[in-house]
């Protein structure tokens, strides 16, 4: 059994270094919501392994100042799309009006409405469902379709350590979460045989701006920095199904999923989020 295991690891090590990042996720990688925070790290870990970028995000100039830091910093090419990820049809036009084989998507934009269900409006709950499920789900189909032709490639969907179960005055956004790690779970069985890496990555809380500037957000325990949930992602795309960054969001994921009861486990998501206003 010992032996097994350690074949298994020698094994894919080989395969590994057999294929290099850039050759299994090149030569152009797609970073939905790739200006700053989280996906601006994303960014900067892909380039850093020698593949090229495409990076979408609302805000044009940030992410004019990103693609020049980071093609200054690595020597790729980084093509930017200023457009609202929650019109699919207009990011769909652009994206395949490049004509560029992407060998890897990494989603990571989110919108994140904060406070009593009963008082969110129309607006913003359709905003999460276009912006967190509506898009991923699409853009995946629309980017896995010629990565299994060509047999290669890799996808990485965001979710949250608040998608394991019901967070108060979180649930709309903890609801989207949910949706991603149960489909890139299922996308990675589907996919793997195909030559594809899926995985989603259940992240606790990041220093983002977003994480910043949500009004009562409080520090939790294991706040880690963008890049290392960026490196830590990137460097278990292979390992699917599912990466939690940090060891003490690791704990609590188990605590979490695994041991407490549903309600215990609502309960204790409510301490954190319950006042979030
Ligand atoms: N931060 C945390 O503590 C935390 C914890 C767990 C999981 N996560 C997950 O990690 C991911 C990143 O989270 P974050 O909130 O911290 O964000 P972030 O990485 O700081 O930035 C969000 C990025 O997405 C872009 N974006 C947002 N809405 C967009 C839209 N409608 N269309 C196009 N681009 C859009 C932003 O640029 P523009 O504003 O210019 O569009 C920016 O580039 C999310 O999926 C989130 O669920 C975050």
């Amino acid at each position: 059994m010992a032996r097994a295991t350690t074949d298994n690891r020698v094994r894919k090590n080989i395969t590994r270094t057999a294929r290099p990042f850039s050759e299994k996720y090149g030569p152009y990688a797609l970073v939905a919501g790739g200006s700053y925070g989280l996906g601006a790290a994303f960014a900067e870990g892909i380039a850093r392994r020698g593949v090229n970028l495409v990076i979408v995000a609302r805000n044009r100039e940030a992410l004019i100042a990103t693609a020049a830091r980071i093609r200054e910093a690595h020597g790729v090419d980084v093509i930017t799309i200023a457009a609202d990820l929650s019109d699919f049809d207009d990011v769909k036009k652009r994206v395949t009006g490049l004509g560029l084989d992407i060998g890897l998507l990494i989603y990571d934009a989110a919108f994140v409405p904060i406070g009593s269900f009963a008082e969110a409006t129309e607006d913003q709950l359709s905003a999460a469902a276009a912006v967190n499920v509506r898009t991923p789900l699409l853009m995946t189909r629309l980017l896995s379709a010629p990565m299994i032709e060509r047999g290669r490639g890799g996808i990485v969907l965001m979710s949250s350590l608040a998608g394991g179960q019901g967070s108060p005055n979180l649930a709309t956004y903890a609801a989207t979460k949910a949706f991603n790690t149960i489909l890139a779970e299922g996308l990675w069985k589907e996919f793997t045989p195909l030559g594809l890496d899926v995985l989603v990555c259940t992240a606790g809380a990041i220093l983002t701006p977003g994480y910043e500037q949500a009004e009562s957000a409080r520090p939790a325990p294991g706040t880690m920095s963008p890049t290392a949930v960026a490196e830590q992602t990137l460097n278990a795309l292979g390992d699917g199904p599912v990466v939690v960054p940090g060891a003490v969001n690791k704990i609590g994921r188990f605590l979490m999923t695994r041991l407490l009861s549903r309600r215990a486990a609502i309960g204790i998501m409510s301490k954190n989020t319950g006042g979030l206003s």
